[in-house]
């Protein structure tokens, strides 16, 4: 918990908003197409910026992450914007989902196994019947790039492994892809990039 914990916890705490305040164009263009009030939790969600244009879109909104300056700057971002979002501060470790949700999204949660395998079946354990995980998250091919992301093989995905994970799981791939994009999040992330992007639904 505290690595993850003190390494985010310093970046949040300078000035601004790391990835900035804008959501992640892929979650933003599941959001948009989302039922009317669902239940969306975001994992990872550090500043808040997926989490805050899900809830302006009438959605329950719960981020959860390791690093309490991340969740604190989410919570200023959506009541500056006249929302709230439920937080829950925990390490994904620790995490013991006590609902389901009917959509769970993350933006570049970078886990190594086994923790990335558990935080995959928890997740789809704790969608409801036909809700969606939604995913994107820096690939192999990122590693020489320094448009973001992390620097350990670890911390990265390709589809492959991605797709050995899901296949033991209780859902349908509705896209899983490696693709090159363009990134211009906030400081952290700007340029060419490198990504794995998913999408699936519980059975
Ligand atoms: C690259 S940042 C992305 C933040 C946000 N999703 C975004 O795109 O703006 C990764 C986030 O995942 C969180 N995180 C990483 N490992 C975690 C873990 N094991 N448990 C909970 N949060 C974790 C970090 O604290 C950080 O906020």
């Amino acid at each position: 918990m505290n690595d993850q914990r003190e390494f985010w916890n310093e970046r949040f705490s300078r000035e601004g908003y790391f990835y900035g305040t804008t959501p992640n164009l892929y979650l933003a263009s599941h959001i948009d197409f989302l039922p009317p009030r669902q239940t969306v939790l975001f994992l990872g969600e550090g500043e808040g910026r997926n989490a805050v244009y899900a809830v302006e879109r009438g959605h329950t909104v719960t981020a959860l992450d390791a690093a309490e300056i991340g969740l604190a700057k989410t919570a200023m971002l959506a009541q500056s914007r006249g929302f709230e979002i439920s937080l829950i501060h925990t390490d994904l470790e620790f995490w013991y989902p006590t609902q389901n949700y009917d959509a769970i999204m993350c933006s570049f949660l970078h886990l190594i196994e086994p923790l990335r395998s558990e935080v995959f079946a928890k997740s789809i354990e704790h969608l409801t019947s036909g809700g969606v995980l939604v995913g994107e998250f820096f690939s192999i091919y990122q590693l020489p790039k320094k448009t973001g992301g992390p620097k350990d093989l670890n911390l990265l995905y390709t589809a492959d492994q991605l797709l050995a994970i899901i296949t033991t799981l209780p859902c349908e791939i509705l896209e899983l892809c490696e693709i090159d994009t363009e990134l211009y999040e906030g400081t952290g992330h700007n340029g060419h990039a490198s990504v794995v992007r998913l999408k699936v639904q519980k059975r």
